[in-house]
C-alpha cells in the first residue's frame, strides 16, 4: 500500500490509515466531466486493496454515465470507502460524515454512500446510525452500484452486502484515478482465510479467493503497453494465491503468478503486498531472487516478537520460526529489503512480551515498519476470549518505543547505502521540488535526487548513487 501523502513512499500504505486521504478523493477523468449529466466524489480510506476497488467502482459508475469530480461541492454522488482496522480509522469515516451531511441540507438531491469494509462490518445498522446514509455496499457487491444508486435516486435506501465466494471483478478494467502513470495496483485475491485473533478483515472481506491468472497477466500487459513501469500485485494474503487453469490442466501458484508477470517484460518492476509469514515459500525467494525485474522487497508482518502473544494472536508461527524465515530472506535474496507491521499492547501482553518485539526488531533490522497499539475490534476471536486489558497509556509507551526502535533501524539501514549505486525507476517530481527527480529502488527506498541536463523522464530508470540520506529518503547523484 502506498503512502500518497508524503516523499515516504511505502508499498503498505499503513502508517497513514487512519488519516483522512482527501488528497485522493481525484478525478479520473478531469477534464471529460463537462461530457456527463452527473457527477460523482469518492474518497478512499484504509488499505491499497481499498484504493484499488475505488478504481474499479469509478469504472462501474462511468459506465452508467456518471463521471469523476475532485470536488464534493459539485457532486451528485458522494461516496467514502471505508476502513474498519482499528476504531479510529472508523471514527475518522464518521467523522467525514458529519461533513457531507451539510453538504446534503444544502442540496437538494444529493446520495451519499458508504463502500467497503465499514458498510460490511455494520451492514444496515449504519442507515440506523447516519440517518444522512443512502447507500450501503459491501466490497463485494460493487456489480449491483447502478441498481443500488436508481433506488436511491427513488428515495430509497438501499443496501447490499452480500459476500461472495467467486466475486473477484476480474473483468473490469479499473479506472486509474490520480494516477502518476508509473505505478499500479493490482488486485490478484480478494478475501482472507485466516483468522488472527485481533482482524476484522476476515469478517468483511469474506473468503479467500484468487483471481483467474490470465485476467492478471492481461491487465499488467496493458498497463505496460500504456507506459507504466511497476506492478504491485494485492491481497491479503498474496502468498495464498492458487489457481487452477483447468483449460491447461494447470496448477498455478504464487511464485508461477510472480514469474508469468516478471515475464512480461524486464522493464516492468513487480512488487506485491502482504505476505503472511507462514505462507511464503523458498519457491517465492527464489523467482525474487531468478528474476531482476521482481522487487527485492518483502514486507513480512511480525505483528509481535513474543511466542506466547503470537499464539494468542493466532499467528501460527513462533519467534523462533519468524526468525528462520528472516535468515532464509537474507541467504536466498542477500540485499533484500523487509518491513513489518507490529501491534503494541495485545491482551496480556506484558514488559517481557514486549521487550521480545524491541528485540525482534533488532534481528530482522527492518527497513521500515508500520506500527500500531492495539485496538479490539467487535466480533473478532479476541474480543470473544480475551480481555483488552494494557492500559491505553502502555499501549502508547509501547507504541512509542517501537516507533524510536524503527526509526534508529531505518537510518542505520539508509546509512549502510551510502555509496552504493542503485538502478532507481523514476516516478515524478520530488515533492519539495521540480528540479529533482523522486524514484524508488528495488528495495523499496525513496531517492531524491537532482535531474540535471539529462533528457530522463518518468518511467525512466537511471543510475544512482546515494550519497546522504535522511531517515526516511536517500539523496543521491545520477551516475549515467
Ligand atoms: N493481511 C495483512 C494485514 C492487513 S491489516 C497481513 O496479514 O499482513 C494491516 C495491519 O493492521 C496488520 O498487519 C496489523 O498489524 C494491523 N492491525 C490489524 N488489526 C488490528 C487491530 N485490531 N489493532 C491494531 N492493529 C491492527
Ligand atoms: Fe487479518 Fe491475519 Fe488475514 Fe492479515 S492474515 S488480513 S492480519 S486475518
Ligand atoms: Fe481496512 Fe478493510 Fe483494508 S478493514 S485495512 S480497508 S481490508
Amino acid at each position: 500500500m502506498i503512502d500518497y501523502v508524503s516523499d515516504k513512499i511505502s508499498l503498505n500504505n499503513r502508517d497513514n490509515h487512519d488519516e483522512k486521504r482527501q488528497g485522493e478523493a481525484y478525478a479520473p477523468f478531469q477534464n471529460d466531466t463537462n461530457q456527463y449529466a452527473k457527477k460523482f466524489f469518492i474518497e478512499s480510506y484504509g488499505c491499497a486493496m481499498n484504493f484499488a476497488d475505488s478504481e474499479i467502482v469509478a469504472s462501474i459508475l462511468h459506465k452508467e454515465g456518471f463521471g469523476a469530480t475532485k470536488n464534493e461541492n459539485e457532486a451528485d454522488l458522494i461516496f467514502i470507502n471505508t476502513c474498519s482496522i482499528r476504531e479510529k480509522a472508523e471514527q475518522t469515516v464518521r467523522k467525514r460524515l458529519t461533513e457531507f451531511k451539510k453538504l446534503k441540507n444544502k442540496k437538494k438531491g444529493l446520495l451519499v454512500g458508504v463502500l467497503g469494509c465499514m458498510a460490511e462490518r455494520l451492514k444496515a445498522k449504519l442507515l440506523e446510525e447516519e440517518k444522512l446514509v443512502d447507500i450501503v455496499v459491501g466490497p463485494d457487491a460493487y456489480r449491483s452500484l447502478p441498481t443500488l444508486v436508481e433506488e436511491a435516486g427513488n428515495g430509497q435506501k438501499s443496501v447490499n452486502v452480500l459476500l461472495s465466494r467467486e466475486e473477484t471483478y476480474a473483468d473490469i478494467s479499473p479506472v486509474r484515478m490520480d494516477s502518476n502513470g508509473v505505478t499500479a495496483f493490482v488486485s490478484i485475491m480478494r478475501g482472507c482465510n485466516n483468522m488472527c485473533s485481533f482482524c476484522v478483515v476476515p469478517f468483511t472481506r469474506g473468503r479467500e479467493r484468487s483471481r483467474p491468472a490470465a485476467s492478471i497477466v492481461k491487465e499488467c500487459t496493458d498497463l505496460f503497453n500504456e507506459g507504466y513501469r511497476e506492478v504491485t500485485l494485492l491481497g491479503q494474503n498474496v502468498d495464498s494465491y492458487h489457481f487452477i487453469n483447468e483449460a491447461e490442466n494447470e496448477t498455478i501458484t504464487f511464485a508461477k503468478l510472480l514469474e508469468k508477470v516478471a515475464l512480461i517484460s524486464p522493464l516492468l518492476r513487480v512488487r506485491f503486498s502482504t505476505s503472511h509469514p507462514k505462507d511464503i515459500t523458498d519457491e517465492v525467494l527464489y523467482t525474487i531472487a531468478k528474476y531482476d525485474n521482481v522487487c527485492n522487497y518483502i514486507h513480512l508482518p511480525v505483528q509481535s516478537g513474543s511466542t506466547r502473544i503470537l499464539q494468542l494472536m493466532n499467528r501460527t508461527y513462533t519467534r523462533e520460526w519468524y526468525k528462520a524465515k528472516v535468515n532464509r530472506i537474507k541467504e536466498i535474496i542477500p540485499d533484500c529489503g523487509i518491513s513489518a507491521d507490529i501491534i503494541t499492547g495485545f491482551c496480556t501482553e506484558d514488559e517481557e512480551d514486549h521487550q521480545q518485539t524491541l528485540s525482534m526488531m533488532q534481528f530482522a533490522q527492518y527497513d521500515y515498519s508500520y506500527m500500531f497499539y492495539y485496538s479490539e475490534r467487535p466480533g473478532t476471536l479476541a474480543q470473544k476470549r480475551y480481555e483488552d486489558d494494557v492500559p491505553l497509556e502502555i499501549k502508547k509507551r509501547r507504541l512509542q518505543e517501537v516507533v524510536s526502535v524503527q526509526n534508529e533501524l531505518s537510518l542505520q539501514s539508509n546509512q549502510k547505502d551510502i555509496g552504493k549505486t542503485f538502478n532507481i525507476l523514476i516516478e515524478g517530481d520530488s515533492k519539495k521540488s521540480d528540479t529533482d527527480w523522486m524514484g524508488r529502488s528495488s528495495q523499496g527506498k525513496v531517492f531524491v535526487f537532482p535531474k540535471g541536463e539529462q533528457p530522463f523522464k518518468k518511467g525512466d530508470y537511471v543510475l544512482v548513487k546515494a550519497l546522504d540520506c535522511t531517515q526516511g529518503t536517500m539523496l543521491g547523484e545520477i551516475t549515467k
